[in-house]
């Protein structure tokens, strides 16, 4: 397939205490994005970070960052994290009444939009959101942990979604997170996907390991 594949480095997988030295070694080691997960405790049920550590971030990659909401709301935030130096910010359709308005809200910011879709959420929560979207996120886990085991349902809503973009004529990125590995991202890559999120994949050894495990990743698709 001609489109270009991204791995995305999830640093929920990172060590926490050293994040910006983590951050620069997977940019090293070749990833395409940084993917940081945002989490509340309320519409997902783990907390993790929030903006202040994004701006901390910034500094250490010139990478795209890719800043995934598991907030609700969601609203009163993005303008913190687009200050803090966000390049995309991804909105869970569940996550509140107003999806719509955050989309558009992200893009009045000059920042990329995702929205993203729950392992449960059917493809048609996209009809209505599709022409306001840079990229569109599969969770092929239930939100809140990394290291979960990918839900295999997950396979034909990629298929589906790219349907969807492909008709739409629209260049979106087609973004799949959670329990990506070398044994399951040839599937997910066939089936349509275009942004692979690893945080145990790519973390997994420690930084020694980085560089073989984002060259495992690439030759496995
Ligand atoms: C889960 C997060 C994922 C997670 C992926 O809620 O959105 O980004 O960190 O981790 P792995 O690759 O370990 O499944
Ligand atoms: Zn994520």
């Amino acid at each position: 397939m001609a489109r270009p594949i991204l791995i995305a480095a999830s640093i929920l997988s990172a060590d926490f205490a050293k994040l910006g030295e983590e951050v620069r070694a997977v940019d090293e080691a070749g990833v395409d994005w940084i993917h940081i997960d945002v989490m509340d405790g309320h519409f997902v049920p783990n907390i993790t970070l929030g903006p202040q550590m994004v701006k901390a971030i910034r500094p250490h990659t010139a990478k795209l960052l890719d800043i995934h909401l598991m907030i609700a709301p969601v609203d009163p935030y993005l303008d913190a994290f687009a200050e803090a130096g966000a390049d995309q910010m991804t909105a869970h359709y569940e996550a509140g009444p107003h999806i719509h308005r955050t989309l558009q809200r992200i893009k009045g910011l000059g920042k990329r939009a995702g929205v993203s879709l729950n392992p449960g959420t059917p493809t048609e929560a996209l009809d209505y959101l599709i022409d306001l979207v840079d990229t569109i996120q599969v969770m092929s886990v239930n939100p809140g942990f990394g290291g979960q085991s990918f839900i295999d349902s997950q396979m034909l809503k990629i298929e589906r979604i790219r349907t969807m973009i492909e008709k739409s004529g629209r260049a979106i990125d087609l973004e799949v997170d959670g329990g990506i590995g070398a044994g399951n991202i040839a599937r997910a890559v066939d089936a349509g996907a275009n942004v692979l999120v690893a945080g145990t994949a790519t973390f997994q050894g420690g930084p020694s390991a980085y560089a073989a495990n984002v060259a495992r990743l690439r030759e496995a698709r």
